[in-house]
């Protein structure tokens, strides 16, 4: 197995106001220390970005703690007449160096498509953005075994076009639709499975050994005590969480477990 980074991100989607994302943030920064060996994300509301930074004392992209800050989305285009939108370059500007974007509620709720995610994808590339694209299928396309077929075509589709090294440097999230939000957790035997074909379509897409160096987060349900046997997976390098990342000893529990397993 390559010598791959353990990823930890923390999608705190919709959630929080002001005090508790400022309360949140330096809770995980103080004790990230103890998740060694794991690279911590926040992805908070764009509104409280600044405050986080602030909180975890970001300069230049980092905070001492090693944390950094994330994006939920962003705007394709560089700037121009898109109200309520977000540049790439405008994250960069507030901090980030990564951005979530295809999320499956994204997809689902805002008509987010494959080439849409796409071209968000190159645009995050191009202002200098991790992306982490996320992907995955829905129950009825799981219980119709059509989980391959529908994960790689996400995969062609949200990546056509990059090249070898764009690829290596992206993050992808698989998270079950099935699996967010619902408290059922994917097994990692099912979770391991569809891990393994993301890399072999990222080899197909550019070859072997970019697909190996390839950070895949598993993203659905992830708590602490399921985060071990996650981890332990060849192909599962680091989490992609939702609910638990709203509870400071619960992400960094699940970090601890991905740290143990690097
Ligand atoms: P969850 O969300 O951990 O609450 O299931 C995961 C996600 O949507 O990224």
């Amino acid at each position: 197995m390559a010598d791959r980074r353990r990823i930890v991100a923390g999608n705190w989607k919709m959630n929080l106001d002001h005090a508790a994302a400022v309360e949140l943030a330096k809770g995980v920064a103080a004790g990230a220390g103890k998740c060694g060996g794991v690279d911590l994300i926040l992805c908070p509301p764009a509104v409280y970005l600044e405050a986080v930074a602030a909180a975890i004392d970001l300069t230049d992209g980092a905070s001492p703690s090693g944390v950094t800050l994330g994006g939920q989305n962003l705007h394709d285009q560089p700037k121009g007449a898109f109200t309520g939108e977000i540049a790439p370059a405008m994250l960069v500007d507030i901090g980030c160096r990564s951005c979530i974007l295809g999320h499956s509620e994204r997809r689902t709720l805002f008509g987010e498509t494959d080439a849409i995610v796409n071209t968000k994808t190159k645009a995050a590339l191009a202002a200098g953005l991790t992306p982490i694209v996320c992907v995955g299928e829905t129950l009825e396309e799981r219980e119709q075994n059509r989980t391959a077929d529908v994960v790689a075509a996400q995969i062609q589709g949200s990546l056509a076009g990059l090249s070898a090294a764009e690829l290596a440097g992206i993050i992808i999230a698989y998270e079950p639709v099935w699996a967010i939000g619902t408290g059922k957790v994917a097994t990692p035997e099912q979770a391991q499975e569809v891990h393994a074909l993301i890399r072999q379509q990222l080899a197909t897409l550019a070859d072997a050994a970019t697909a190996d160096q390839v950070v895949i987060q598993y993203g659905g349900s992830v708590k602490p005590d399921n985060a071990a046997v996650l981890a332990g997976q060849p192909d599962i390098d680091g989490a992609l969480v939702g609910g638990a990342s709203l509870k400071e000893a619960d992400f960094l529990a699940i970090a601890a477990h991905f740290a143990a397993s690097t």
